[in-house]
């Protein structure tokens, strides 16, 4: 039975992944434990820093101790990579990244105590990310396509899967990165680089591309699966903002051109991969990955006809390609990922236990799916913990925040509750079988990457959930996959007509998403949210006297004087 352990440390979004005969038994960023976001940041010297809970989550769900895995995958190839010289500080720190990434053995082993050293192998950081795309989708054969920040000296991969192996044709190398410029631009907006990108392609969402023809001569594929990127002077376009500050049109604009370019580009680089492969299915990974405005644009003008993202496409998601990728050499037959729900998760007796540690009153409703979908059509914002939690960025219906999409305020309600920008939108999640008489788009979409625009005569019945431009980025639920979800989504409609929710990740702004039940409890606590449904129990948010609140606030100002 071999077992295989993947670790993604890096960058940032330290993760770890475990893939038992084939199968993968968990994945988890270690941002969820450490209440860190992205876990750390990508600089060099942290480089050291292993996702020590996620890896030990990963082998106590599956009972295994450190010295009974066959091998370590670490998502990054020191070999590949500049190598230091005697002042490992120079080349802006890039040395001291590829002395930790080789000394990552001996780390592994402090952190697991009983792990042979020996048996930790370096995947290259762009296969990783292929890999998880390739088996994780379980289409063979595929064309693959990586679009990233930057892996060892590459930012790009392009290739072909077959009969389980990877043939790579092209590789872009840095400087040139499409997600880099990206991230440039992120930072350029006052947002914060590699972790805010999705909130540039919202923005986006409220400009013109103005200046994309100079885009297209900055940024240009070559014509043989590859491409260079000139640097840009964003200043010219829109001056910098300071975090927090609000934009302007100039601002919105020039996140448009960006983001136009960045898409034209995708269905050149897709082209020329086809032109090459003639496969009917392609396959992404790569925090480019994750931009599903892109990704719907390439389904719609692409030459493929199915397309398939990792939803851990940043790097996180290296942690489980790589883990795949060694199982693979290994000679395991690897099995495809039929869900993102691969974290922790709790009994009922433990849900309870913790619950009555919190000192809360709950109470166990005959079926909660039926109750929440009740004070969802009453409209009461839900927190909604249940199963195992997501890996990778979206929150699928395990770690949610839910509300009635037919309440236009309700989009600025919950954007208030998470304390987060009005521009930002919420998606929604609709049953599967109901999905293409609302929307227009690839189905099924269960993971988020994709934008769909929604049909007419739907979008005033579901305006919470309805961007600027007519669009929504939805989930879609199968009961075979989610039961309770899709009972949930039943109920609600019911009561209402809409087969349709409000899901918004269980967080509120700055923090990872919500994962053990006393996060649950912490941000249901802090935040006005009407009910917590936590397993098979829920917590009402108790109506608050007026009387008591002066109570309370007289109390207080006699603490403070
Ligand atoms: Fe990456």
């Amino acid at each position: 039975m071999p077992a295989v352990l993947g670790v993604n440390a890096v960058f940032h979004d330290p993760a770890a992944a475990l893939v038992v005969d084939g199968r993968t038994v968990a994945a988890a960023e270690e941002e969820r434990f450490s209440r860190r976001k992205h876990g750390k940041p990508p600089v060099a010297f942290s480089t050291w820093e292993l996702p020590e809970q996620a890896m030990r989550f990963c082998l106590d769900r599956a009972g295994l101790r450190p010295e009974d895995l066959d091998a370590v995958a670490y998502s990054y190839d020191p070999e590949l990579a500049p190598q230091p010289n005697e002042d490992v500080t120079a080349l802006e720190w890039e040395g001291l990244r590829t002395l930790y990434a080789r000394r990552a053995p001996l780390f592994l082993k402090t952190s697991l105590s009983g792990l042979d050293p020996e048996k930790v192998r370096w995947v290259p950081h762009h296969v990783a990310h292929a890999s998880s795309a390739t088996f994780a989708s379980g289409f063979d054969p595929c064309s693959v396509l990586v679009m990233d920040g930057r892996g060892e000296r590459g930012s790009h991969l392009a290739g072909r899967f077959a009969g389980g192996r990877l043939e790579v044709l092209a590789a872009q190398r840095l400087p040139h990165s499409l997600g880099l410029l990206y991230e440039e631009l992120t930072a350029h907006l006052g947002f914060r680089r590699s972790s805010d990108e999705y909130k540039v392609m919202a923005m986006a969402s409220y400009g013109t591309p103005a200046a994309l023809d100079e885009f297209r001569a900055l940024v240009r594929h070559d014509g043989a699966g590859g491409f260079s990127v000139a640097p840009v002077d964003f200043g010219r376009y829109a001056p910098a903002l300071a975090p927090d500050a609000e934009f302007t049109p100039a601002h919105a604009d020039l996140a448009a051109t960006v983001q136009r370019r960045l898409e034209e580009m995708l269905i050149e680089l897709a082209g020329a991969l086809h032109a090459r492969t003639g496969d009917r299915d392609l396959v992404m990974a790569g925090g480019v990955a994750l931009n599903c405005v892109a990704n719907t644009r390439l389904w719609r003008e692409g030459p493929f006809e199915r397309i398939w993202v990792q939803p851990a496409s940043g790097d996180s998601g290296t942690a489980l390609g790589a883990a795949m990728q060694v199982a693979a050499e290994l000679g395991d037959d690897v099995r495809p990922m039929r869900s993102a729900a691969l974290g922790r998760e709790w009994s009922d007796a433990e849900l309870a236990s913790w619950l009555g540690t919190a000192a809360v009153a709950y109470e166990r409703p005959d079926d909660v799916a039926d109750a929440v979908a009740e004070a969802l059509a009453d409209n009461q914002v839900v927190a909604w913990f249940q199963g195992r939690s997501e890996y990778g960025p979206r929150a699928l219906g395990h770690r949610s925040l839910l509300a009635d999409p037919r309440r236009p305020d309700n989009l600025e309600k919950l954007n208030d509750i998470k304390g987060r920008e009005q521009f930002r939108p919420v998606a929604p999640m609709v049953l599967a079988e109901r999905a293409g008489e609302i929307f227009d788009g690839p189905l099924p979409s269960p993971f988020m990457l994709f934008t769909h625009d929604v049909r007419p005569g739907w979008a005033e019945r579901i305006p919470a959930v309805v961007h600027v431009d007519g669009t929504a980025r939805i989930q879609t639920v199968d009961p075979d996959d989610e039961p309770l979800l899709a009972r949930m989504l039943a109920r609600f409609e019911a009561r209402t007509g809409v087969p349709v929710v409000v899901n918004t990740s269980l967080n509120t702004a700055g923090r990872p998403m919500v994962d053990d039940p006393r996060d649950a409890l912490e941000c249901f606590g802090s935040a006005p949210i009407d009910l917590l449904a936590i397993g098979p129990f829920v917590v009402r948010r108790p109506a608050r006297p007026a009387a008591a609140a002066g109570e309370a606030g007289r109390e207080a100002e006699v603490v403070a004087g």
